[in-house]
């Protein structure tokens, strides 16, 4: 698809809702027995594939317009699960898969077969389960196991690990405790305590109860703040920029990319902050055109920010010096290699860029080039460069672009109503 360069970014939108969290209510919805309700939800594949696997366990789940369903069955047995290109659902429905009474197993497209399961496997072994992987890899199967509570404390920050972890703790005997090393986005332990869950956290270290009850919820799920970033991004980057995203998830532990993008000189206000159900904070974010300098970002700042790196770095070819990323290896684990992927695209669009294992330098500020680019299969790095390509000096084509269903079917549309 041809990208073209635009002079405008304005208005007011919607974006999709949080993905992360409607994989935890679903997920969550499908241990308790009474009907949960979800408003305002995602439709990206990621979170169909949750709701495939989910169903095929037994879970009901009633999509309705803006809102879905949730209503927990005796999960019952099935085919092998498909968790698509979602490395949440996979992780997440794992914990949930260690202690059912007969085995189950679960795989996903030919991107999730290649990413590392040992993360979960690790911490679920030492719950009790049984688990069998290629390799560490995908497809995992599970069989029967009775999971006792442990205490596991985790080297490498991962709100997956961590919600595995939790999920698989409700069904182990006893009180259970995970001590992350720098915190990560808690949507799950807000989940869980809207519905009863005993859940404490003191510090770093969450203390869980497995086998209490838990009632049925409802919520109303904010909209996703990784979404938010392409357009926050574009406003900062237009010559006429001004963007107001509605009803955006601020949750602390998700919003280091604001918290970067102030650092760089950039324009960024959030009105009417306010709560969810589930204590989830929201506001209103404004972004305007802006001079942005360059910044450093290291190990601790990136689990806030983890799913922005990408369009932080789109922001960083227009920042005056140099910005710098360091200890973010975990981006070479994702959907693509990111640090790769936007690496060698943006360099192909002129940016003057280093490469680290674990981060990179880029060197501002730069006018891209127009460019034949390719997204890696990467819905945030798709996303990423059609942003690049609206500040470009002529059209970009940009190879298979229709990834960006994964997380925003609606992202292009949405982009189009900003440049009228
Ligand atoms: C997610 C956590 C992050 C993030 C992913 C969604 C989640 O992964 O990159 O897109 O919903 O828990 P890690 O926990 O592996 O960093």
């Amino acid at each position: 698809m041809i990208f073209y360069p635009t002079s405008k970014i304005q208005g007011e939108i919607d974006v999709t809702a949080d993905k992360s969290i409607y994989h935890r209510a679903v997920i969550l919805g499908s241990l308790i027995e009474s009907t949960s309700e979800i408003y305002n939800i995602p439709n990206g594949q990621d979170c169909l594939s949750t709701d495939e696997c989910m169903k095929k366990l037994g879970t009901k789940i009633i999509r309705e317009g803006n809102k879905c369903f949730v209503k927990g069955n005796n999960f019952y047995e099935c085919s092998t699960l498909n968790a698509g290109n979602s490395g949440t659902t996979m992780r997440l429905l794992s914990g949930i898969l260690s202690s059912l009474p007969f085995i189950s197993s679960i795989t996903g497209d030919e991107s999730l077969k290649k990413r590392p399961m040992e993360r979960i496997i690790q911490p679920l072994t030492q719950l009790g389960a049984k688990i069998t992987s290629s390799n560490g890899k995908a497809p995992l199967t599970f069989y029967p196991s009775k999971l006792h509570a442990t205490s596991y404390r985790q080297i490498k920050a991962s709100a997956q690990v961590k919600s595995c972890f939790l999920l698989a703790s409700l069904n182990a005997e006893g009180t259970s405790s995970y001590i992350e090393p720098i915190p990560t986005r808690d949507h799950l332990e807000k989940l869980l305590l809207l519905s009863g869950a005993k859940l404490n956290k003191i510090g770093d270290k969450i203390e869980i109860t497995g086998n209490a009850k838990l009632n049925s919820f409802k919520i109303t799920i904010p909209a996703d703040i990784s979404s938010a970033s392409f357009f926050i991004a574009s406003a900062l980057l237009s010559k006429n920029g001004n963007v107001t995203i509605k009803n955006v998830g601020i949750n602390e532990h998700r919003i280091g990319f604001l918290n970067a993008v102030k650092k760089m000189n950039g324009f960024i206000e959030i009105q009417d902050i306010r709560s969810n159900e589930a204590g989830e904070p929201i506001g209103n974010i404004i972004a305007k055109t802006s001079n942005l300098k360059a910044i450093e970002i290291e190990a601790k700042d990136v689990p806030s920010m983890i799913d922005e790196i990408p369009i932080l770095a789109v922001l960083a070819t227009q920042a005056e010096g140099k910005t710098k990323i360091t200890g973010a290896g975990e981006l070479r684990k994702k959907e693509s290699d990111r640090i790769f992927s936007m690496c060698s695209e943006l360099k192909k669009m002129g940016a003057n860029i280093k490469e680290f294992e674990d981060g990179f330098e880029i060197d501002g500020k730069t006018r891209l080039k127009g460019a034949e680019l390719e997204s890696h299969g990467d819905h945030r790095v798709a996303m990423s460069l059609i942003i690049a390509s609206t500040i470009a000096d002529s059209p970009c084509k940009i190879k298979e672009i229709d990834c960006i269903n994964i997380s925003y079917p609606n992202f292009i549309e949405t982009l189009e109503k900003l440049t009228k």
